[in-house]
């Protein structure tokens, strides 16, 4: 897609339903994120997700997914245990989810768990710039503007095989020199435009969730204004007595 200049499209899912939804809304890759810690668990990070979270969540998706790329995340600190214990627990998620690829935090001080992931046959994805898992060394949830830094990691992420770089959080022109500098795509977050595709957060983009959203997120639907408006409706049809109506009442 790179190659022939198509856009790629990625979007979270951490259930069945919502799966399916984006494979028939024909969404190319659906990531398990371990954002699934604060989108779903109500976490402040996503630092507590287990592996165990990680497969519960991946095989409900992949079973929902016909059509589209299912990636799992691989959660804090596997990718960082060293190539034995990287390989083994990405198999351990391949294999109990049965996804196509995984993500993993880093570039450059982990080039040699990325290759060693991709020597034993699993895809993987490198995500660069801000690393969620690394909030507290990064200082919090800031923008990385370090561009030796992100080139070098992007770098080292293709040299070790990585099929593609997904960058989170860094300013636009920054993002697009990593991307014209590499030949695997770009997958930006808070990138800019100039990324090979797009990322977001099912539940931001869906507006269902009442926490905070970043500024690079556009709602492309208000589900939680929708939803609440029918929860408080169901409620004064019960109290009132006008639900269930005749039509819904069995004879
Ligand atoms: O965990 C996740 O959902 C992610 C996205 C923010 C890209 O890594």
């Amino acid at each position: 897609m790179k190659r022939k200049g198509h856009r790629i499209s990625m979007l979270t899912a951490y259930d069945f339903p919502t799966a399916q939804l984006l494979d028939e809304a024909l969404i190319d890759c659906i990531l398990v994120g371990d954002s699934l810690g604060m989108v779903v668990q109500g976490k402040t990070t996503t630092v507590p997700v287990t592996v165990e979270e990680m497969i519960y969540h991946g095989e409900m998706v992949s079973r929902a997914t016909k059509r589209a790329m299912v990636i799992v995340d691989l959660p804090f600190p596997v990718g960082q245990l060293g190539v034995v214990h990287t390989v083994t627990t990405a198999a351990e998620i391949m294999k109990k989810t049965q996804c196509h690829a995984v993500k993993m935090e880093g570039g450059h001080l982990q080039s040699d768990s990325i290759r060693a992931l991709v020597d034993a046959g699993i895809p993987t994805i490198a995500h660069i710039g801000l690393r969620p898992q690394s909030v507290h060394a990064l200082g919090g949830y800031r923008v990385q503007r370090d561009n030796d830094q992100l080139m070098t990691d992007a770098l080292a992420a293709e040299k070790a095989g990585a099929f593609a770089v997904l960058i989170e959080c860094v300013p636009e022109e920054l993002a697009k020199k990593v991307t014209d500098a590499i030949q695997v795509p770009t997958i930006g977050i808070g990138a800019g435009a100039g990324c090979d595709g797009q990322v977001l957060v099912t539940n931001d983009m869906l507006g269902w969730n009442s926490g905070y959203v970043p500024k690079f997120v556009r709602k492309f639907a208000d589900l939680r204004t929708e939803a609440l408006n029918a929860v408080r409706q169901y409620r004064e049809s019960v109290s009132s007595g006008e639900f269930p109506g005749s039509a819904e009442s069995l004879k």
